[in-house]
């Protein structure tokens, strides 16, 4: 039977710092490049590009071992499926963040192909010029009725529908406090805006309240936002949601919620952390994980919404979600409404194999969802276990620096509905003993 070989670590996400903050423009070399700082070039390269080129070969050497690269052998060869995932053939997907399998669902490929025959494939132009097609009014009423928020708004994606609100809610007069490991794309709202950034402590409202009392003390009647996620990708962790949000409302701070991993899979028939607490002022959700399609909405009152409507440039300007994704979003919903014991067993096996890990010597996994960060610590051994796990026929990726903190690597292990029973096993026998060095 020929053996699989490691393919290289696929590329990581980066949810919390942002790997071109090194490559800025303001940390590239600046100078007329006659000074000899900069590499030999061609006279004729303008200065901008010298500069790019400079600053990549900058890089420290153990950046550079980690430069990411788009390469496909590991992605392509995933399969969702409970076939697969044998010795030789496709790996199979502890990766991906299809949780519920809804990406190949039949009656989601089925919704979008008829939109696809019905609009095409893409809606042309944007919501407010001619790209408004009936199934994105469909979709907003039936996200705002789930979720129970008088409005919801489409985006074409969760970063931009980020980028959207925390635009639309700072400016540059504002402070936004945000969880100390939210996600880049709410980092780059407040960039954009303008507004001050603090970051209190992951999880802890007390860290929020000492924060919130000083801006109060400070700036009297200034804004304050607060951004927080309600299940974090890289740690899969949650905060104590309805503390964070009553001291908001104590406080009158808008608060942002951001539910990307945690719609359809966590909260009261995956209806997230946010589902019923009216102190939280928008909640962000994405299709691109879960709902198994792309694409992505903010849900929030009728006035929030409104002013997003009419304020933000990051809704009006882009050409709208592509209509076959939001018939895709919108038949993964009812999937999700249909079978609301899919997320129950979910978490379920997420219970069990935090279990069955820590039984085996490994650190208990933090957190109660769908996403297992098991600490590894050092970046080689994380890297190890996942090649291990991929000749195994396992695809679980490796998480190293600068996406989380130097000394924390770890291995992101990510559970779907639909994985085969005796997985578990598989796992732990292709982990091996954990390493006397374990984190
Ligand atoms: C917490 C969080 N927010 C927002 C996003 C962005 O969503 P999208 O992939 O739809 O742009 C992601 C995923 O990448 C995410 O993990």
């Amino acid at each position: 039977m020929p053996s699989r070989s490691p393919a290289p670590a696929p590329s990581e996400t980066c949810p919390r710092s942002c790997p071109q903050d090194a490559l800025s423009p303001s940390s590239l070399p600046s100078g007329s490049g006659t000074d000899g700082a900069l590499p030999a070039v061609a006279a004729a390269v303008p200065l901008w590009r010298q500069q790019l080129h400079h600053g990549l070969e900058a890089l420290p050497a153990a950046r550079r071992r980690l430069l990411r690269s788009l390469e496909p052998a590991a992605s392509a060869q995933l399969q969702p499926s409970s076939t697969a995932g044998t010795a030789a053939g496709p790996l199979l997907d502890l990766a991906s963040n299809d949780y519920l399998g809804l990406s190949r669902h039949p009656a989601v490929l089925a919704a979008a192909a008829a939109e696809l025959a019905v609009s095409g494939l893409g809606a042309g132009a944007s919501r407010l010029v001619c790209g408004t097609r009936p199934v994105h009014l469909q979709l907003e009423a039936a996200l705002g009725a789930w979720l129970g928020r008088e409005r919801a708004l489409l985006f074409p994606s969760g970063f931009q529908a980020n980028l959207a609100a925390v635009t639309a809610l700072t400016d540059r007069h504002s402070l936004v406090l945000a969880d100390r490991l939210i996600h880049h794309s709410l980092l780059a709202g407040v960039r954009c805006s303008g507004a001050r950034l603090q970051r209190f402590a992951h999880n802890d409202p007390a860290d929020l309240e000492r924060r919130l009392l000083a801006a109060r003390r400070q700036r009297p009647g200034g804004r304050v936002l607060v951004l927080c996620e309600s299940l974090y990708s890289m740690e899969g962790t949650s905060p104590p949601l309805a503390a964070v949000a009553a001291l908001c409302a104590r406080h009158g701070a808008p608060l942002l919620v951001d539910e990307a991993h945690a719609l359809g899979v966590i909260g009261a028939g995956g209806r997230g952390l946010a589902h019923g607490l009216a102190a939280v002022t928008i909640v962000s959700g994405t299709f691109g994980k879960a709902f198994g399609s792309g694409g992505a909405f903010l849900a929030c009152d009728s006035l929030v919404g409104e002013w997003l409507l009419q304020s933000s440039g990051a809704f009006r300007y882009t050409t709208a979600l592509a209509p076959p994704l939001a018939a895709g979003a919108l038949a993964a919903l009812g999937e999700i409404q249909a079978d609301p014991l899919a997320a129950i067993a979910l978490l379920e096996r997420a219970e069990r194999w935090r279990q069955g890990l820590a039984a085996a010597g490994w650190p208990r996994p933090p957190g109660s969802g769908p996403i297992l960060s098991v600490l590894i610590g050092a970046d080689d051994q994380a890297l190890q276990l996942q090649q291990q796990l991929e000749v195994a026929g396992l695809l679980s990726v490796a998480i190293r620096p600068p996406t989380v903190p130097p000394g924390t690597a770890r291995l992101r292990l990510v559970l779907r509905q639909d994985l085969p029973s005796g997985t578990l096993t598989r796992l732990l026998a292709a982990l091996g003993p954990p390493p006397a060095s374990g984190a």
